[in-house]
């Protein structure tokens, strides 16, 4: 006080002194060099960070880049005719360095559709990746990138839907040859004593379920056999077929292995480093440190009960009313431990995939029974299958095995609060908006039926929406590799801006999935993807990750950055 009212001048004098000093320094840093930039790392300081990775440092050469002729030269009609007959299909895109699944990041820099003339641009792709065998690479990784002032991104199979595993400039941790699978049969912990599994952050779902199935286990995994288990999955949640009976797939975590963005190597359980576990666990992925692998819990192994159901749009008023009748049988559908996905057109519905684990094939059939009478009120012919296998494994074979994996980059999606959908009026409302999003035959919505607020589960960061809905969906559109991105363009923002806000009014205080969204969701994004998780996250995110090295779209702490007109991440 006595100092202020001495010297006001001198004081302002210098803190204004200070602030120049301040703002010429956050110029200088405040974006991250990409190549043409002048503190881009010369050859020579790639070449000797190499050598200290034991050489497992790869430039990017797209794999489309046999459908041009410059600049790699490495043009090969046929390879390219068999490149874009794979291209619409996720799986193609994990084992390769730099890869990304989404149409809308991959931006035509590199694209097996457009002219062989094109050249063939590295666009939003990573400049270089550290094919990661372990920690110390992981350390080296960040230590070079925070050396040169580089963008440093996480990717093990590039299906992230805000272009997080990416980035234009950037070095990128590819995280996919971290394969082991560690079974333990007795975990013990403060509050967990039982069977579990270890999996390195390159196990993808459709291993890590064959691998607890081999034991005799179930592992709650997603239905894309060709994502991470322990990668932007579980960090960001994890939505299944075993979500009624076990919870989400972050709630089974016991353990995280971590290099965190300081470069610190941790183990992140409820008791140790707790704060870390918590946000790990259905948080932010990628926005605290660099996975590399997970514990889980896995559970008895045992006959499921499934089935499918569909029926068609032969009218579209007793449609309607037969899928708002559904939807108001969520709570009652998700029985004990069901699951249930279900898909919804402009030509009919289809409940694909019916999860009931440990029960008869029967339980499928008196289940549904007072729906199928309301199917015979409105004269609606259905047809249903049911099936009875002996493991999980076996039933995610029946319905998601032969799975094409076309990815619907062009989606959204909200979880419905139970206050809707346990009320014809509110349901009334949501259908008015459904009904508008499918009329074009644009989009289908692809829809879950389950109940996570049961299971026991150590505190954690998954959205709470989670744990008040008993059904959510996706809105679902395609994106066409031969149209102009316009056209493709303008299908995402008729998902945002006009179907989203509708399904949004209808469902109020719902939520909205981080891992399935569009990088153009127009809604309040804090609360929809974080609810009131946001500020602890943030402040943990401070913590573990103090100047932002990790950023990605709509990650926690993403809107103290920017992308500049040059591509480059810029701190604000
Ligand atoms: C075809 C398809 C089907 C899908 N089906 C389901 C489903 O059934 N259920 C469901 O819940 N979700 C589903 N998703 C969404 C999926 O969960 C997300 O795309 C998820 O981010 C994928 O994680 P990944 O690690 O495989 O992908 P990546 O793109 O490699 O990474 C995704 C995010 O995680 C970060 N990350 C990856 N690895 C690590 C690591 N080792 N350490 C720290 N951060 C890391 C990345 O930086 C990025 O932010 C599906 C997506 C697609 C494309
Ligand atoms: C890194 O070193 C290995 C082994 O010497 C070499 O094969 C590889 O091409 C190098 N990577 C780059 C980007 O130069
Ligand atoms: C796609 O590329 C164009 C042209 O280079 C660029 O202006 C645009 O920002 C890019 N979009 C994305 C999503 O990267
Ligand atoms: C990455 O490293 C693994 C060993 O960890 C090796 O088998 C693989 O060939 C490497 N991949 C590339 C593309 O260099
Ligand atoms: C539901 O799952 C839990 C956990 O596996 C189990 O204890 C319970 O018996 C199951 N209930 C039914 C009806 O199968
Ligand atoms: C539901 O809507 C009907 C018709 O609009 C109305 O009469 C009724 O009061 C509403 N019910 C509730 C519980 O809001
Ligand atoms: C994709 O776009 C092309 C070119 O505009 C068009 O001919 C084709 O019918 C479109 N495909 C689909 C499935 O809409
Ligand atoms: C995400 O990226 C889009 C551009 O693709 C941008 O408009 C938006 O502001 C970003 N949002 C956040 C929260 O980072």
């Amino acid at each position: 006080m006595a100092y202020q009212s001495l010297f006001p001048k001198l004081q302002t004098g210098l803190v204004f002194a200070a602030i120049t000093v301040l703002a010429a320094t956050v110029t200088a840093t405040s974006c991250r060099n990409i190549p043409g930039d002048r503190g881009w790392p010369s050859p020579a300081a790639w070449s000797s960070f190499n050598d200290t990775i034991g050489g497992r440092l790869i430039a990017t050469i797209p794999q489309a880049s046999v459908c041009h002729t410059s600049p790699f030269s490495n043009y090969d009609a046929t390879a390219c005719e068999a490149l874009r007959a794979r291209w619409n299909t996720a799986g193609i895109f994990g084992s390769h360095p730099a890869e990304i699944v989404n149409a809308f990041y991959q931006n035509q820099s590199c694209d097996p559709f457009t002219p062989s003339t094109r050249p063939c641009e590295l666009g939003n792709y990573a400049v270089y990746s550290v094919n990661v065998s372990g920690a110390q690479d992981v350390k080296a990784a960040i230590g070079f990138a925070r050396k040169n002032n580089i963008r440093l991104v996480i990717k093990t199979t590039g299906h992230d839907y805000t272009g997080k595993s990416s980035g234009q400039g950037s070095l990128s941790l590819w995280m996919w040859n971290l394969k082991s699978k560690i079974l333990i049969p007795q975990y013990r912990s403060r509050s967990y004593s039982g069977p579990a599994i270890k999996l390195g952050a390159g196990v993808l779902v459709g291993d890590g379920v064959t691998a607890a199935r081999d034991a005799g286990y179930r592992l709650v995994a997603g239905e894309c056999l060709t994502i991470a288990v322990a990668g932007g999955y579980t960090q960001g949640g994890g939505h299944s077929m075993l979500n009624t009976a076990y919870g989400m797939a972050a709630d089974q975590v016991l353990e995280w292995e971590v290099v965190t963005a300081t470069g610190e190597y941790l183990i992140a359980t409820p008791e140790q480093n707790s704060d870390l576990y918590w946000a790990l666990s259905g948080g932010s992925p990628g926005a605290f440190g660099v996975v590399l692998s997970m514990t889980a819990k896995i559970h008895p192994d045992g006959p499921i009960a499934g089935g499918s159901l569909s029926f068609p749009n032969s009218n579209p008023d007793k449609f309607w009313e037969a899928v708002s009748l559904w939807i108001q049988q969520a709570s009652r559908l998700v029985g004990q431990n069901n699951t249930i996905i279900y898909l919804i057109s402009s030509d009919g519905f289809q409940a694909m995939a019916m999860t009931l684990p440990d029960q008869p094939e029967s339980a499928v059939q008196s289940l549904l029974s007072p729906y199928l009478a309301h199917l015979d009120r409105l004269n609606i012919a259905y047809s249903l299958t049911t099936s009875h296998a002996p493991t999980y494994h076996d039933h995610f074979q029946v319905y998601f095995g032969a799975y094409p994996e076309n990815p619907t980059t062009i989606l959204n999606n909200r979880i419905i609060p139970r206050s809707v959908s346990d009320s014809p009026n509110a349901t009334a409302k949501l259908i008015d908006a459904f009904r508008g999003t499918v009329s074009q035959g644009r989009f289908i919505l692809g829809c879950s039926i389950m109940d996570v607020s049961r299971t026991p589960h150590p505190p954690n960061a998954v959205l709470p929406a989670w744990r008040d809905t008993a059904t959510s969906c996706n809105v679902n559109g395609f994106w066409n590799f031969t149209a102009p991105i316009e056209v493709n363009h303008a299908l995402k923002k008729e998902l945002v801006e006009v179907h989203m806000p509708k399904i949004e009014a209808a469902t109020p205080g719902g939520g909205v999935y981080a891992n399935e969204m569009d990088p153009w969701y127009k809604g309040d994004w804090k609360r929809s993807l974080y609810g009131t998780n946001y500020d602890r996250l943030l402040s943990i995110k401070k913590k573990y990750d103090p100047d932002s090295l990790l950023w990605g779209n709509f990650s926690v702490g993403s809107d103290g950055s920017f992308i500049d007109g040059r591509g480059r991440l810029c701190k604000r």
